[in-house]
């Protein structure tokens, strides 16, 4: 496959997408919300082998919110459908191009079916050194951080834990995410400028990109755009800018 044309001199090593907008691109044509998903797969099959192609290390998408199980059973039923679908469809190709898959996530609440397969992927891909692909599926911050404290609060409880040991290095442990580091940038699509619970705590020091491009219609030359103005951002992380030190 080809690479970009213009390939971006920084790279982020982690970029971050809330695929959002997939709802309001189906209405603009008069379509179910569900159509709007489908195109919205099509999307995720362009922005992975763009990733891929880019060489980039670490790629998260925010594919279901513990909260859209509040919606119509029907659209999540179509949004389960789609997340099996697109794995059947697309593994092998994930694989021949050395893509490793994660899924983080309560995997409580999902279909046995789904589980399996999640499994079945993450197995068959647990070698495999370029992208690092995670799908948040059935994911919440909140839940995330609960849970890594109640792990750490049983631990304490059982003698096994010292609690003044407790700081955020020891706590990233305990978080989906301990194997990745935490994303530089995170672009949420739609116009929509808000988080809803993707990433609290990964996101402390993220630079955040709001762009107006709905979800399907964000694809390789909408990525390398967001890494473009990446590149251009000063972070301090809390210091002063080196200009003025
Ligand atoms: C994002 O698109 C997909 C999921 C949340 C699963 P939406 O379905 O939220 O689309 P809008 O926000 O209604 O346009
Ligand atoms: C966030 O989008 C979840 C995903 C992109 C999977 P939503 O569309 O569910 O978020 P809200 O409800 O607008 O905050
Ligand atoms: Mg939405």
């Amino acid at each position: 496959m080809a690479l970009a044309p213009q390939t971006p001199a920084v790279l982020p090593r982690h970029v971050a997408i809330i695929m959002d907008g997939n709802g309001r691109w189906a209405r603009k044509r008069y379509l179910p919300r569900e159509a709007g998903h489908v195109a919205g797969v099509g999307a995720v099959r362009d922005v992975v082998r763009a990733a891929s192609d880019l060489g980039l290390a670490n790629l998260t998408l925010f594919a279901f919110s513990s909260e859209n199980w509040k919606r119509p059973k029907t659209e999540v039923g179509a949004l389960m459908g789609l997340f099996r679908a697109y794995f059947r469809s697309d593994m092998d190709e994930l694989y021949q191009r050395n893509v490793r898959v994660r899924v983080i996530g309560s995997r409580a609440r999902v279909s046995n079916d789904i589980e399996r397969m999640i499994e079945d992927a993450e197995r068959r891909t647990v070698e495999n050194k370029g992208l690092n692909l995670t799908f948040a599926f059935d994911y919440g911050g909140q839940e995330e951080i609960a849970n890594a404290a109640r792990e750490l609060a049983r631990a304490a409880k059982e003698g096994r834990l010292d609690p003044e040991t407790i700081n955020p290095e020891l706590f990233a442990t305990r978080l989906f995410t301990s194997a990745l580091p935490e994303p530089d940038l995170v672009i949420r699509t739609s116009g929509e400028h808000r988080l809803s619970n993707f990433l609290l705590w990964q996101s402390a020091y993220a630079e955040l990109s709001f762009v107006e491009t709905l979800w399907p219609d964000f694809g390789r030359k909408e990525l390398l755009e967001a890494i473009e103005n990446f590149a251009q951002r000063e972070r301090r992380f809390g210091a002063v800018s080196d200009a003025v030190a």
